[in-house]
């Protein structure tokens, strides 16, 4: 077994584990819906579907990027594809890095078959970008006929990992460069240390669809690579000795999430661990909310994918909202540790407890998400 299959390996039994998770929140529990009393709505017309990269979803849901590489993670994304498709919901592979050391490792991802009709994304590390051309990174896409390409940032990850790939420069123009040549739209995500505006504004600018802003508070990839403790076959040539103390570095998800929206459209993730918790992140105005953990230890991840789905619908109807756009609106009270760090930030944590109706008269004097 290669040393990148060993620590894929390693990464998904201790993802496991609860203690893999952060300690402190991502602030779902800081967000409050208001309670509408009088919704003239039918629960039962309710509808929550929506299409996302030209594919019809039943619920704005999708399974982050986890694995591949290994035949326990070629199990896992053929458990999930066939989920994914059953739900209606959509699916984020895990990094395609071993597909560019080993071509046999498509086998792994390839699972088009199982989920034919819904959006499938592939994925591939930031740091990874500048190792090959182009093309490669194509491949990787079109081998498994993939609606989108993730690229993941995760500078906290190989900070603290023996053998990680610490160098981040050059990676904006990578991504630029992937942008402008790639057939599909490319997605960027963090890994649970969360994005911010500026970070997400220079994404957008670079061509980038959509960012996943995956927050912390849930899985902590430093927890995870401290708990590994680095190669275990006498270490790798350029192993380091990590700095400690960054178990529970990060930006929480809902000011992260708070920050992105306001640039552009954005994935909702890092602890989402319900379908309340997605629903908050809808209402905070998510295009879709994403889970990896959660999908992960399930045993019957489309029947956790539906019971999200009836707790979205709920929620739309208790707050009136007969749609995701009027869902979008909902107004919702952002309290605690969220709202102070939003209102440091200089984002107006009030902008969501008095959304704006639909059609509102442009008048110049439009509410914005910054104070
Ligand atoms: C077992 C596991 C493996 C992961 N591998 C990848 C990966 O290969 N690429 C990636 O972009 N993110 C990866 N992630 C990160 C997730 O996509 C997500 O951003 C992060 O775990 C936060 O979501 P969560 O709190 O719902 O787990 C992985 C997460 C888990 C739990």
């Amino acid at each position: 077994m290669s040393t990148i299959s060993e620590r894929k390996d390693a990464h998904l039994a201790l993802a496991a584990k609860p203690d893999m998770q952060y300690g402190h929140s991502s602030g779902f529990d800081d967000v409050q819906f208001l309670h509408n009393s009088l919704p003239e709505l039918n629960l039962k017309d309710i509808d929550c579907s929506t299409t996302f990269l030209n594919k019809k979803l039943s619920a704005p849901l999708m399974i982050s990027g986890m694995t591949g590489g290994t035949e326990k993670g070629a199990a896992l994304n053929h458990n999930l594809a066939v989920a994914a498709e059953q739900a209606g919901i959509a699916l984020g592979l895990g990094s395609q890095r071993p597909m560019l050391k080993d071509a046999k490792t498509l086998a792994h991802y390839a699972v088009r078959e199982l989920c034919p009709s819904i959006p499938l994304i592939g994925n591939i590390g930031a740091v990874n970008l500048r190792e090959y051309p182009l093309e490669k990174i194509e491949w990787l896409v079109s081998s498994i006929e993939a609606d989108a390409l993730a690229i993941h940032l995760n500078p906290l990850q190989e900070a603290v990992q023996p053998e990680g790939d610490t160098d981040f420069s050059g990676v904006f123009h990578a991504i630029g460069k992937v942008c402008e040549k790639l057939p599909v739209p490319v997605i960027v995500k963090e890994t649970g240390a969360g994005l911010n505006a500026p970070a997400a504004q220079s994404l957008f600018d670079a061509g980038v669809k959509f960012v996943e802003c995956s927050g912390s508070g849930g899985t902590s990839w430093s927890k995870i690579e401290y708990a590994r403790g680095g190669e275990k076959k006498g270490g790798a040539a350029n192993a380091r000795l990590p700095p400690s103390g960054f178990e529970e570095w990060g930006y929480p998800t809902i000011p992260s999430l708070c920050e992105c929206v306001s640039i552009g459209p954005t994935i909702c993730s890092g602890g989402v661990r319900s379908g309340m918790d997605a629903a908050k992140g809808l209402a905070l105005g998510a295009t879709l909310c994403g889970a990896a953990q959660p999908f992960f230890v399930s045993p019957d991840p489309a029947k956790l994918a539906a019971e999200w789905r009836e707790q979205i619908r709920t929620a739309m109807f208790l707050t009136g909202s007969k749609d995701l756009e009027q869902f979008s609106r909902a107004p919702v009270f952002i309290t605690g540790r969220s709202a102070e760090l939003m209102r440091l930030r200089g984002l107006d944590p009030s902008f969501y407890a008095m959304s704006a109706p639909l059609e509102s008269p442009s008048n110049g004097n439009e509410r914005s998400h910054y104070l």
